[in-house]
């Protein structure tokens, strides 16, 4: 009855009772996911030969441990991402992590040398820096085909005005200089944007087909990337998964045919795998008449869910009353903002941080109010604006209920600021 909960949300008793009981033992707010959601969005995306979750969606130790007895495989695009996907049992020097990037800073180029982890190069500078230190490396090549798209200019990831890979043109250089540094290419990789539409996923395939051919080198691997959208919105519509396989296979195909050998496809989706499988609880603590509308603030902020504030990201609202039952009756005009000091804290906006009113039920104060599908790009943005601690995560895994992290506490915050005195020299 737990499973689904985002997208049932507010309509389910039984998703109420649970809401209300963690709240008493956890407090609010607070995140909650449910992996049986993460187990059926794996299960549409089996045609891949390989699955590598984009970690930076959501990257708690519990969600990757339940990635990584699905078989599924790591993304890692820091050196903090490489220790957590240790941490949960990812093997380094093998194809289970990959770390993807546009620079490598000092410690992680070390670090991936040390390990053998396969990187993805967002830049020729990346190249030639691993072939400096780690002879014989297996690299991927992240490119920029020239397009992109994403939900918000700030997720695209492709055309001239982005930073992010090699330049689709910069190929034909590329190849010798590869090959001259004795490095080994495992595959090219394609990313052009997060929350993309199907008409710019699919023209990827036949991109990646003339990067193949730029490059001049034969590769074992291609991926597609992440990007595959959800629908936030009620009635939106899914992906056709099958589809988008099959599209990929003719375009693995078509590679593998040319150079005679084996050519793998992966996808590295973040969001689809965990969107709807998350959402955030927060307490309502005022109702406000504001003119002839209403205010209900609740105790998260965009501290914690940043999404609305930072792209005008829409999230469907419920509210659930203090004894667990969806909160029904006559819809009012409603925004839901937060207690944070700064008026942009508010997650009824959209693009440009205009505030929205929805047409919905008036909750109490006590009662609870749950973001929907916020299980990517929700606790792995939260900062500790307004000296906030992060909040606790919680997984429902079959009859089982995790507390997988627990609230963060001002001590901690306050340990990190030592004030000692540095010695520099001459240079103070
Ligand atoms: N691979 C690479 C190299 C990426 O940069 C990303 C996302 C992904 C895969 C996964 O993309 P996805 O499948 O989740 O769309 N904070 C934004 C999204 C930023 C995405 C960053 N890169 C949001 O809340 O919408």
């Amino acid at each position: 009855a737990a499973s689904d909960i985002s997208t049932r949300l507010g309509t389910g008793e039984r998703d109420g009772a649970l809401i209300t009981a963690l709240a008493a033992t956890v407090g609010t707010p607070f995140w909650l996911y449910d992996a049986a959601r993460i187990e059926s969005q794996i299960a549409r995306l089996r045609g891949f030969d390989t699955i590598r979750y984009a970690q930076k969606a959501s990257s708690n130790l519990d969600l990757l441990r339940v990635m990584r007895r699905n078989g599924v495989k790591i993304d890692a695009v820091s050196n903090g991402e490489i220790t957590r996907a240790l941490a949960a049992g990812y093997q380094a020097g093998g194809d289970d992590l990959v770390f993807t990037a546009d620079i490598f800073d000092r410690p992680t180029l070390e670090r991936v040398a040390e390990l053998g982890i396969p990187v993805n190069c967002g830049s020729p500078d990346m190249i030639d820096q691993i072939a400096a230190v780690s002879p014989g490396h297996r690299i991927w090549l992240r490119v920029n085909p020239g397009f992109g798209h994403g939900h918000s200019n700030k997720t695209n990831t492709g055309g001239p005005f982005s930073k992010h890979g090699i330049w689709y043109e910069q190929l034909p250089e590329l190849g010798p200089r590869i090959k001259a540094a004795g490095l080994e290419l495992v595959g090219l990789h394609m990313h052009i944007g997060s929350g993309v539409d199907y008409g710019h996923l699919e023209r990827v395939g036949d991109a990646m087909i003339e990067a193949y051919r730029a490059l001049g080198l034969p590769v074992q691997a291609v991926s597609a990337g992440g990007g595959l959208s959800v629908p936030y919105h009620d009635g939106g519509s899914e992906i056709d998964t099958e589809h988008y396989v099959k599209q990929w296979d003719s375009a693995r195909l078509a590679i593998q045919q040319h150079q005679s050998a084996p050519v793998e496809m992966e996808i590295e989706p973040g969001r689809f795998l965990v969107a709807a499988a998350g959402c955030l609880v927060a307490e309502v603590r005022a109702v406000k008449q504001v003119a002839e509308r209403y205010f209900v603030v609740v105790d998260a902020g965009f501290n914690d869910l940043a999404r609305p504030a930072m792209y005008g990201s829409y999230h469907r609202i419920g509210f659930v009353d203090a004894a667990g039952v969806p909160v029904t009756g006559a819809a009012h005009p409603v925004a839901v903002a937060g207690p944070l000091c700064e008026s942009g804290d508010v997650f009824t906006q959209g693009d440009g941080g205009v505030v929205e009113f929805r047409d919905l039920p008036l909750p109490a104060v006590g009662d609870f109010c749950v973001f929907a599908d916020a299980g990517a790009y929700g606790a792995a943005m939260s900062s500790n604006y307004n000296s906030r601690p992060l909040i606790p995560e919680v997984v429902i895994d079959g009859g089982e209920v995790r507390l997988a992290r627990r609230r963060q506490t001002m001590d901690e915050l306050l340990a990190l600021e030592t004030g000692e005195t540095l010695s520099l020299g001459d240079a103070a």
